[in-house]
């Protein structure tokens, strides 16, 4: 489908950014790169859209140059100009393409002169893939509206005309107006005592991808947290919010003590509706966050050190192309796994990543042999679908495999020094291979061969040796599964309990969980219930779990409470397996149907998008089943 032409353009100012063509993306950075834009947007709840201007200031790198092409998605473009020293304008002429189903519409301008600066005056459409619109209704105080961005992956597109690659940054400053009384955030410094008075300013000074761009508006009150850190959320979630993620100044200091000063100054976390469709979104100076990890324990909160980790590895150091999305997730893996181990304890973070090792362990086996790939060929999938468990947890996997040959004393010094090196820049696998060899690899000889490094960025499987940590905790819960499943153990026996009376936690009712059989026995689900009382609990984590296998299992008692998880919760890694688990059955697929047509209008659109194909795959496989009989 898309042409993977290598264009690779080493140019002056940034010596280290390759552009290889990014196949996600129009734009065409060896000829104009896009240096910095200036947002000027009006936030209209009534019409469901962004609209005014985005003016760009261009690099052209070619002489020859004619065209600038950008990507959009659904944009309205009202008028093109060019923008000279002094601000006066010429129109240029302009052709939006159809749209290409994902990466939506290429729009090519007319540009004969290379203007040093381009002004796009357009509207958002209300369906822009990348914005969610929340009515009064849909939110928790239900008296005003909300809107909230998700860039990542190519969504950015839906609501700036841009190069969306993660190739090219750019700083930013932006002007935005919204309904007195509402607070607008960016992914910028937000300054926690801003007047509500319906306009704002945002200046970005560090040079980001597009993917990062983020914006969100609402009934959004405040919670200062500690010196350059506050919570953010809807007046009656922040007091709640505020306290679960009381140690953030702390995972501050831990990542700076590992790997150098924050770089952002602020660091801020939004916590949105439940219709957020991920865990957390590392939006440069503010985190995005579901109110999932609300559980009130702090057991979920490594989710904030995975995305204050990313202001080093993704928004520092930033993947040139969504193939090398490991450099970004694999390394923030690991650096949360630091951070987790610094402040909670070994324990926990040996318990979150054998969860993730066991949970790769069984699935990778299954993925086509390019998937299994760290730095996989080139492959026509979606921008989204780059990213699976094979970037967070084979990449984290090998790094706690290079800390573990080389020493923690050398491999802490290596990964500063790496992120110091490519400090804001956005590098290739190759460019971070060309590194490690040198620093680390031949620096100390005789702990891990070439060889075996490149068996774990471009081979299938896990590599044999990969280690893996030990946790009683988790054997003794693995020996009491064995036991249950068995019938010599009653369910009420299972050493449980309440986690402060040292029972599980939340990680161990996950690992619990995981290892029940795909198709539990009925009669276990149901002893498991009366036990435990896990249907209706308020632990996502534990509730999706829970859910998939008791409707695997045919308890049909646990079907309502599934569907208030599903209608509830817009985190597609909570929500979507539970669907999944429904679609499995005639009658589960239309019970599934039946939510989601209830569920709908809460859900974000990509949330939507990939509701509906697990339900064309469940039907499309149930027609080959249907032909072969
Ligand atoms: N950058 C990701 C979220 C993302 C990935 C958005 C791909 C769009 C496309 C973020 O840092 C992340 O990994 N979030 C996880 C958090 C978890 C690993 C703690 C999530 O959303 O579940
Ligand atoms: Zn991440």
């Amino acid at each position: 489908m898309f042409a993977r032409v290598l264009v690779i353009a080493l140019f002056s100012l940034l010596p280290l950014a390759a552009f290889a063509a990014d196949p996600h993306s129009y734009a065409q950075p060896d000829q104009v790169v896009v240096r910095h834009v200036d947002l000027d947007l009006a936030v209209d709840f009534g019409k469901k859209t962004l609209h005014g201007t985005a003016t760009l200031d261009l690099d052209w790198k070619s002489p020859f140059a004619t065209q600038l092409a950008l990507d959009t998605s659904a944009l309205h473009i009202a008028r093109i100009e060019a923008v000279d020293a002094h601000g006066k304008t010429t129109p240029l002429k302009y052709a939006l393409a159809p749209a290409d189903k994902s990466l939506g519409s290429k729009l090519t301008i007319e540009t004969p002169d290379r203007p040093a600066r381009v002004r796009i005056a357009y509207a958002t459409s209300p369906d822009a893939s990348g914005l969610q619109w929340l009515d009064p209704a849909q939110t928790a105080g239900k008296k005003l509206p909300f809107m909230f961005s998700q860039s990542e992956a190519i969504h950015a597109r839906s609501w700036v005309p841009c190069q969306d690659s993660p190739s090219v940054r750019f700083t930013w400053q932006a002007v935005v107006t919204a309904p007195k009384g509402l607070r607008v955030l960016m992914s910028a410094p937000n300054d926690p005592k801003h007047a509500l008075d319906g306009k704002f300013e945002f200046t970005q000074a560090h040079p980001v991808p597009s993917y990062l761009l983020a914006i969100a508006a609402g009934d959004i009150d405040v919670r200062e947290t500690g010196p350059r850190s506050a919570v953010y959320a809807e007046p009656s979630v922040v007091e709640k919010a505020a306290h679960e993620f009381e140690d953030t100044e702390k995972m501050i200091e831990t990542a700076e003590s590992l790997y150098g000063p924050y770089r952002w100054g602020r660091y801020d976390i939004l916590v949105l509706p439940p219709s957020f469709p991920y865990g957390g979104m590392e939006n440069p100076n503010v985190t995005f966050a579901t109110p999932t990890v609300l559980v009130g324990d702090k057991s979920l909160v490594s989710l904030v050190a995975h995305e204050l980790a990313h202001s080093w590895s993704g928004n520092l150091v930033t993947m040139a192309s969504w193939r090398d999305g490991w450099l970004n997730e694999g390394f923030t893996t690991y650096v949360q796994g630091r951070i987790t181990e610094t402040l909670y304890g070994k324990a926990l973070a040996d318990e979150e990543v054998l969860l993730a090792e066991r949970n790769l362990q069984k699935e990778i086996g299954s993925m086509p042999a390019n998937a299994q790939r760290l730095a996989p060929q080139p492959r026509e999938v979606d921008a989204d679908d780059e990213l699976s468990d094979v970037s967070y947890d084979k990449g984290s996997w090998f790094l706690r495999t290079l800390e573990q040959k080389f020493g923690r004393e050398h491999f802490d010094a290596w990964l500063k020094s790496y992120f110091d090196h490519f400090a804001w820049h956005s590098i290739t696998t190759e460019q971070m291979l060309d590194y490690l060899k040198p620093n680390l690899i031949d620096k100390y000889p005789g702990k891990m061969s070439w060889d075996e490094v490149k068996e774990w960025v471009y081979g299938t499987g896990i590599p044999k040796d990969a280690p893996i940590p030990d946790s009683p905790r988790f054997d003794a819960i693995d020996k009491e599964r064995a036991q249950f499943l068995a019938g010599k153990l009653p369910a009420d026996k299972l050493d449980a309990g309440k986690s402060d009376k040292g029972g599980w936690n939340t990680q161990e009712w996950m690992y619990f969980l995981d290892g029940l059989p795909d198709v539990p026995k009925l009669a276990q689900v149901q002893q498991l219930d009366a036990a435990w009382h896990l249907t209706g609990t308020p632990n996502a984590e534990i509730g999706m779990r829970w859910y998939v296998h008791a409707i695997a299992a045919g308890d049909k008692t646990v079907w309502n409470a599934a569907a208030e998880h599903m209608t509830r919760i817009g985190r597609m890694y909570l929500t979507l397996p539970v669907y999944s688990a429904f679609a499995k059955t005639p009658q589960g697929l239309a019970f599934a149907e039946q939510t989601y047509a209830r569920a709908k209008d809460g859900y974000h659109p990509i949330t939507r998008m990939a509701i509906e194909r697990v339900f064309a795959k469940a039907k499309a496989g149930s027609k080959a089943e249907a032909a072969t009989l």
